[in-house]
């Protein structure tokens, strides 16, 4: 195996808040060990167009506390051909790019499996709010999208109260949960609807909301993961039947940006360094990921094929604590 000489880095997927601290890692550890570092712009696309510029250490200057991503992100469709994968390894040659950190989720990791097997070697560093990589306990954005999300649900929580309201609020998680029921539990919330978990409206929205106002309870929230949808509808359907005046929000985008907190900070520069150790040693097709609070890796493909559940005891907890 070619001694690694050059490294590419790239943003793919949704943003995440640390992605910009992955990406500072990434580039001054490789700067550190005598690499030479390129940035690729918008993701894949960056790589197939050619969309690349040398990066130094000042290029990654005052970015660790930034959200978003400096490289930009895309999805590109054309990167999951045969030809789009081709042209990206040609380009990869073009710049003399012999090794990749690519920072993103699921589907970015395939692309990097693609060109490990291309010759390309490529590392994966999980970034995504929603936390649902598989192989990892965690993922750069989670925390900072929680931060955000808790931070807004209190700040709904007070106009429900005051108006003896329910709130429906829909937190983002297309697939996944993990935002919802951490939030459901660090905001207090009586109703936390996920996609993992099948429900039923009448037992477990609005018995509890019932419930809770003969109790005495002054407000209801009710988190959705965006995967079950229709929180304006769900909102006119509490009201109705429980004569409860109920609003819905829909939380959005805000999950997605702002300055990363300091475990995601710490995490992504934990996550850049390993990436660039493991291709100093000429290794590629791992994802770095956080195992028992240590960062490990694993072959990108295991990873792929790994299965992660929501914590039944935190459902349980989320309900306990909701009387
Ligand atoms: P995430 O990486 O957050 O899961 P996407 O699923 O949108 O986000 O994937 C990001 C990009 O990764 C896609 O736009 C595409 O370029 C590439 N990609 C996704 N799936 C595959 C695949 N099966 N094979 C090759 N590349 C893929
Ligand atoms: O980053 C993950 C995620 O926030 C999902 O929860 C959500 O469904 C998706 O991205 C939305 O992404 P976009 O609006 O960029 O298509």
């Amino acid at each position: 195996m070619s001694e690694i000489k050059t490294i590419g880095v790239l943003t793919s997927g949704g943003d995440a808040p640390g992605m910009n601290a992955a990406i500072r890692a990434v580039t001054r550890t490789g700067i550190n060990e005598g690499f030479k570092v390129m940035g690729i712009r918008k993701g894949y696309n960056g790589l197939i167009n050619g969309d690349i510029f040398e990066m130094n250490a000042r290029t990654v200057s005052d970015i660790l506390y930034r959200g978003g991503t400096i490289l930009q992100t895309a999805r590109c469709l054309e990167f999951k051909t045969k030809e789009g994968v081709e042209k990206a390894v040609a380009v990869c040659k073009k710049f003399g790019i012999d090794g990749l950190v690519v920072i993103g989720g699921d589907g970015s990791f395939r692309g990097a499996r693609d060109l490990s097997l291309q010759g390309i070697p490529t590392i994966g560093i999980p970034g995504t709010i929603d936390n649902d990589i598989a192989c990892s306990d965690y993922a750069i954005g989670f925390d900072t999208a929680l931060n955000t999300v808790k931070d807004a649900i209190d700040k709904i929580r007070d106009t429900a109260t005051s108006h003896e309201r329910c709130s429906v609020i829909e937190v983002m998680g297309r697939d996944a949960g993990y935002i919802a029921l951490s939030v459901g539990i660090a905001n207090g919330a009586e109703v936390v609807l996920i996609p993992e978990q099948e429900f039923d409206f009448d037992e477990d929205v609005i018995k509890p909301i019932l419930e809770g106002k003969s109790r005495g309870k002054k407000h209801n929230i009710v988190i959705v993961a965006e995967g079950i949808g229709g929180v304006m509808e769900m909102a006119s359907k509490i009201e109705e039947i429980t004569g409860i005046e109920t609003r819905a929000t829909i939380l959005g985008h805000i999950q997605r940006g702002g300055s990363p907190t300091v475990r995601d900070r710490v995490i992504a520069s934990q996550m850049g360094y390993r990436a660039v150790q493991l291709l100093k040693q000429g290794i590629g097709n791992r994802v770095v990921a956080v195992k028992d609070s240590k960062i490990v890796d694993y072959d990108i493909l295991e990873g792929l094929n790994m299965t992660k559940q929501v914590d039944q005891e935190m459902i349980k907890l989320a309900k306990i604590l909701a009387m």
